[in-house]
Parts: C-alpha cells; structure tokens; sequence
C-alpha cells in the first residue's frame, strides 16, 4: 500500500492544489493531504486550519482514497509517522523550484524516508496561488475559474466580510 502526503497551507484550496491531489491519487494508493503551518506565512493566513480542512473535504468528497488531516508540527515527522512513500508537490515556475528543492532536501535530511516528487502544474493553472484568489477576492473580482465551485460561495463570503473588516 503506497500511501503518500499532500502538504500545503490550503490558504484557501485552489483548482490548482485540486489538481495536483486528483493527479496524485490516481497514480497512488492513499493520498494524505494534510493542513500545515508555514512558517513564513503564520500570521497571515484568513482561514483557520479547520476551516481550511472543511474546505478541503468537501471538495475531495468524491475521490475514495484521499483523507484529509492536520497536523501541527514538521512535515519529515508526519512522514514518518504516516509511512508515506513521498511527499507530492506542485511546481508552477522555476521561482517554485529553489524553495521547493531546499525544502526536499531538508526533509530528507531530517528524516532518511521523506522521499518528494514534484510534479508539473498543468498549464491552465500555472498563474494561480491562494493569495491570488485572496486578492481578487478582496477587490470584489470573481473569482470563480480559480476555486472548486462547490466552495465558491462559501470562500468568496469569507474573503469579502475579511476584506471589509
Ligand atoms: O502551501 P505552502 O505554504 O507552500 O506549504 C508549505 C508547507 C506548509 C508544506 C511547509 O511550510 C511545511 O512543510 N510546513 C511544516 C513545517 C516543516 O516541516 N517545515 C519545513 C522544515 S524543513
């Protein structure tokens, strides 16, 4: 059974991260995608980490071999802990890249089994990333080619009420 893990901060859910989980669990036994905290970006996510759960479960209802799940610590330990054969990523650019790679290797480094592939954004979705939508969102614009639309309501009532706050 290859089970393997789907790390992000979901700040919201994008039809790009949708795309990469969809992709990962036809090629995998179980795909974890886990709700995360990037340390970089802590103090300015909108949604909390249960709310961007929720968001992910429903829009992953329909795929049998997806869980979705938080965890509150670093991503080599969940592997570990999980028995998880890689961590899957999505690349966009090459901007993505050198993060992403100083992210694999340090995973590895803590932890010999933290396997990662990265696999390519599709090209529709190539522009797109969670503050995107934040900011579109925020400034009235529709955001609807950018998010599943079984969360389009929920999401965009999110932003605006934050952006007004
Ligand atoms: O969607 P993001 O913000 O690019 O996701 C990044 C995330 C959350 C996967 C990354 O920051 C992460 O793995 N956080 C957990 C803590 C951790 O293990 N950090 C990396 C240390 S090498």
């Amino acid at each position: 059974m290859k089970t393997v893990i789907c790390p992000g901060s979901f700040d919201p859910v994008t039809m790009g991260h949708l795309d990469i989980i969809r992709r990962s669990a036809k090629m995998f036994d179980k795909v974890l995608v886990v709700v995360m905290t990037n340390y970089h970006k802590r103090n300015t996510y909108v949604f909390s980490a249960d709310e961007r759960v929720d968001l992910l479960k429903r829009c992953t209802r329909d795929m049998e071999n997806v869980e979705v799940e938080q965890y509150d610590g670093l991503l080599a330990e969940y592997a570990r802990q999980k028995n998880a054969v890689a961590v899957v990523k999505g690349l966009r650019a090459v901007s993505d890249f050198e993060y992403e790679f100083q992210m694999a290797l340090a995973n590895k480094k803590l932890y010999e089994g933290a396997e990662t592939i990265f696999l390519a954004a599709g090209a529709e979705h190539m522009y797109l990333s969670s503050s995107l939508v934040k900011q579109v969102a925020g400034f009235g614009g529709d955001i609807s080619h950018f998010v599943p639309e079984c969360l389009l309501e929920r999401i965009n009532e999110r932003l605006c009420r934050t952006a007004r706050s």
